[in-house]
């Protein structure tokens, strides 16, 4: 067989396969044999480059470059439902639109997945473009990343589907997923996510899309648009949409009374605890296509639609004390110790109060009886206080404290800001340990081996007190220490030496200044040859950054005024940290481009998109995704669109041929 029929029927293969585990979940092949059909797949793609298809199976693996993410306006534009609480309000809308249309209607029942909602299209049978919700006008091209979720059908299957449309849905990350990912932050001392629906969207915003890869997220596609879609029927176009490959849900039901509408509610209301994915309520829509056309839409959402909201779960307990947690930034959490109280399958003794204004509004005393909900979060808050419930004996007030629990210090309240922070930066204990555990983090500073347990019994034992200190530990200082061998002693001290290698953008970011995320930290780092320059920099040189305002240039000025943390730096430097750009660093990147916005727009012979965008972005440009007066140039291959062209003509904005544009940046 020639190559090329090869690797076809080996995609044909893995896409049906894949359907069969993801959407059926009738796996006709083991894990092994798919995987090694998959290897041999991947095995030729990489032998002949030649036969590349954006849709081939072994997509789904992901790719590791790292992209930010072009806006693109929505065809039909993403509105939202609206929201009911009760019976009696479906009974209205169920009335609103008989009276409307005057005839027999039936409703689709749907449940409301709580994920985050994603815009696929498919253009002859192929899946072309992702894009998440973003405003409703316009969002985030996430077509790489989405193509890594397995029960996503990159090409459909059968010939009903039309030439043209688009399948909207909801991306969703299981319970199981959800759990072990925040056991894994915790352990790695990352923030954890407080629901499913913010993991599946922080994974889908994700620019490695090996990581969106190995996030197993899910899928549930439930709204059909286009202009010849097969049937006149939602839940019709919605079956023949499964047969394409897309997972619909089996709880959808067609419904053509109220009363059947009812029994769905119920069954559902109390059945959706059993579901592996997170649901926060029913969706109720006209069935049928004209009639949706008839009822039309307000500004904000379909008249022919609604969403009944589940009643978030609720207990009732008692407030015994309000104790206080301070974070890496000095961030000070009030939390509420309860008497223990059981709430959706486990049992609750703390909840947040978030901040002084929260637990201001809530008159909270102690002692009170306070409603306690879960809501989809995992840290349960106090929604309420039942004030009937006290008794003459009113408790104490409960009134934020005023000096830091840890340290002592005075707190002090930001401008604009809802949390109290402890200033001692350099001294308070959870703030240091903090310091030092972000410094040694993934993204940071990556010193394999330490953790956030062992950081805290370093400081403890007093062997470290920042992180330069880390620099100076040898093995015969830890080994024999608690659970601590020779092998695990020698593993810390050689990855701390490993990691003088890091890059200065990564050290920046170590650093733990307030504000400075990894992409600002990338940013200073192409900015200044090395820390003295940075140091010294002042707020007006530091705000012409792209991404730097008033408010992180402060806090840049403020870290390097604190003395310890000039002391700290200079230490740093001292123990051989890339505090530099170096040669390899400065040719990666230059400032050609600087203050410029790009559109890239056509198809394209000597790189692909992708690699534009990067040498753009590397060459301190910035690359955007609709034409507006602002555009410095676009760079434009083969084929740019009629459209565009008229509009890039009607603004005066320069066209660009790729050979130019490499001729500028070579
Ligand atoms: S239909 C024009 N169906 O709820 C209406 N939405 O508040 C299009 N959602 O943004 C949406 N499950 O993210 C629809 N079965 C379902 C849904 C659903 C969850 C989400 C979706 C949408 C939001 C609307």
């Amino acid at each position: 067989m020639i190559v090329k029929d090869k690797i076809e029927e080996l995609r044909a293969t893995l896409h049906r396969h894949n359907y069969n585990y993801y959407v059926l979940n009738a796996p006709e092949i083991s894990d092994k044999e798919f995987d090694m059909l998959m290897h041999e797949l991947q095995r030729l793609e990489e032998e002949y480059p030649e036969f590349y298809d954006e849709n081939s199976p072994s997509m789904r693996v992901g790719s590791d470059l790292n992209k930010d993410f072009v806006q693109v306006p929505h065809k039909y534009p993403m509105l939202s439902l609206s929201n009911t609480y009760s019976e009696e309000e479906i009974t209205d809308f169920y009335n609103r639109v008989y009276k409307a249309l005057n005839e027999e209607f039936e409703i689709c029942c749907e449940l409301k997945y709580d994920g985050t909602s994603i815009s696929l299209t498919y253009e002859n049978g192929k899946l072309v473009r992702a894009v998440t919700r973003g405003d409703g006008e316009k969002g985030d091209d996430v077509t790489n990343n989405v193509k890594t979720i397995r029960t996503i059908p990159l090409v459909l299957s059968g010939d009903t589907y039309p030439s043209l449309f688009e399948i909207r849905g909801e991306i969703l990350m299981p319970w199981t997923v959800f759990e072990e990912l925040n056991k894994d932050r915790e352990a790695r001392e990352e923030p954890l996510f407080a629901n499913p629906r913010n993991a599946a969207s922080g994974t889908l915003k994700q620019q490695n899309s090996s990581i969106v890869a190995s996030r197993k997220l899910d899928a549930y596609l439930y709204y059909l648009l286009g202009d010849n879609l097969p049937y006149n029927g939602h839940y019709e176009n919605l079956l023949e949409a499964e047969k394409w490959g897309f997972k619909i849900s089996k709880a959808t039901r067609k419904c053509s009374s109220l009363e059947e509408v009812f029994q769905f509610v119920r069954y559902w209301d109390i059945e959706r605890k059993n579901l592996p994915v997170a649901t926060d309520g029913i969706v109720l829509k006209v069935n049928n296509l004209l009639q949706q056309k008839n009822l039309g839409f307000t500004a904000k959402s379909p008249r022919w639609a609604i969403a009944y909201k589940f009643q978030a779960e609720r207990a009732l307990t008692r407030l015994e004390k309000v104790t206080y947690q301070v974070g890496r930034t000095g961030a000070v959490t009030p939390v509420a110790n309860l008497e223990p109280v059981q709430l959706s399958g486990t049992t609750v003794k703390r909840a947040s109060l978030h901040n002084a204004d929260i637990i201001e509004g809530l008159d909270l005393h102690i002692g009170d009886m306070v409603y306690v909900e879960k809501g989809g979060e995992i840290i349960p808050k106090i929604t309420g206080v039942d004030v009937d419930a006290r008794g003459f004996m009113l408790g104490e007030k409960v009134r934020f404290i005023t000096h830091c629990p840890e340290c002592g210090s005075k707190l002090v309240r930001y401008e604009g800001e809802a949390a109290h922070y402890c200033p001692n930066e350099t001294a308070c204990p959870p703030q240091i340990k903090g310091k030092i555990e972000h410094f040694i983090s993934r993204k940071a500073m990556n010193i394999d081996g330490l953790g956030p347990e062992t950081v805290d019994m370093f400081y403890r034992l007093g062997l470290i007190k920042n992180t330069a200190d880390l620099y100076q530990l040898t093995v015969d200082d830890i080994k024999g220490l608690d659970r601590m061998g020779v092998k695990s002693a020698e593993n810390i001290v050689k990855g701390i030496i490993r990691s003088k290698e890091v890059p200065f953008e990564r050290v920046v970011f170590a650093l733990g200044i307030r504000f400075v995320g990894e992409t600002v930290a990338k940013k200073i780092a192409r900015s200044f040859a090395n820390v003295d320059e940075l140091v010294q920099a002042d707020v007006e040189k530091l705000k012409n950054i792209d991404e730097i305002g008033e408010k992180i240039a402060q806090s840049i000025i403020n870290f390097f005024s604190n003395t310890s943390n000039r002391e700290l730096v200079e230490r740093l430097k001292g123990v051989g940290l890339q505090l530099y750009r170096t040669e390899e660093d400065a040719e990666k990147y230059s400032d050609k481009l600087a203050g410029q916005s790009i559109v890239i727009s056509g198809v394209f012979a000597h790189h692909s998109r992708d690699e534009y965008k990067e040498m753009i972005e590397k060459n301190g440009g910035k690359n955007v995704g609709s034409i507006s007066s602002k555009t410095s140039f676009i760079l434009a291959g083969e084929n740019m669109g009629p459209a565009k062209l008229e509009k890039a003509a009607k603004l005066g904005v320069k066209i660009m041929t790729e050979d130019e544009f490499l001729a500028i940046i070579s």
